[in-house]
């Protein structure tokens, strides 16, 4: 089993200091940082981590939003990762998210919601290959 999930600390959470307080939320669940960076998603490279989407009616305002600013992608792991991440941040819609979720403490809108999960293990192996090499991966941990 996959044990691994990408988190990104969206341009909201960014924008409005929450960098710190969400990391430690983060490491009080139990995750390990595995690779972490801050970037400036370009159209292309937001259009293609979300290509999932590309027909829903939200796509060009979710692309308009994830490059509005840096991001931090964070490789995280835990047994059962996936779910567990998805546990902590809660649901999608900030409004719908049970208390002392990531969303419900921080999170404005169903768009603008803080931090994004991998929502399957197939998925988290493509989403952190989207962000990190290998060798990010493998070299920044001993552990
Ligand atoms: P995320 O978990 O990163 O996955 C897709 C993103 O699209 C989601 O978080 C939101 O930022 C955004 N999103 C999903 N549903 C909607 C919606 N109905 N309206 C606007 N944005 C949405």
């Amino acid at each position: 089993m996959n044990n691994k999930t990408l988190a990104i600390l969206k341009p909201d959470c960014v924008r409005k200091n929450l960098i710190g307080q969400v990391i430690s939320k983060i490491n009080e669940a139990g995750f390990k940082i595995k690779a972490m960076k801050m970037v400036h998603l370009t159209k292309e490279s937001a259009g293609g981590f979300y290509e999932v989407h590309k027909e829903r009616p939200f796509f060009n305002d979710l692309i308009a939003y994830m490059t509005s600013g840096p991001c931090v992608p964070i490789a995280l792991e835990k047994d059962n990762a996936v779910e567990d991440f998805r546990s902590l941040i809660g649901a999608t819609d900030p409004s719908k998210a049970a208390e002392g979720t990531i969303r419900k403490l921080y999170a404005e809108s169903i768009e603008q919601n803080i931090v994004h999960g991998s929502d399957s293990d197939e998925n988290a192996v493509k989403e952190i290959a989207h962000f990190f090499s290998r060798k990010e991966l493998l070299e920044n941990y001993s552990d």
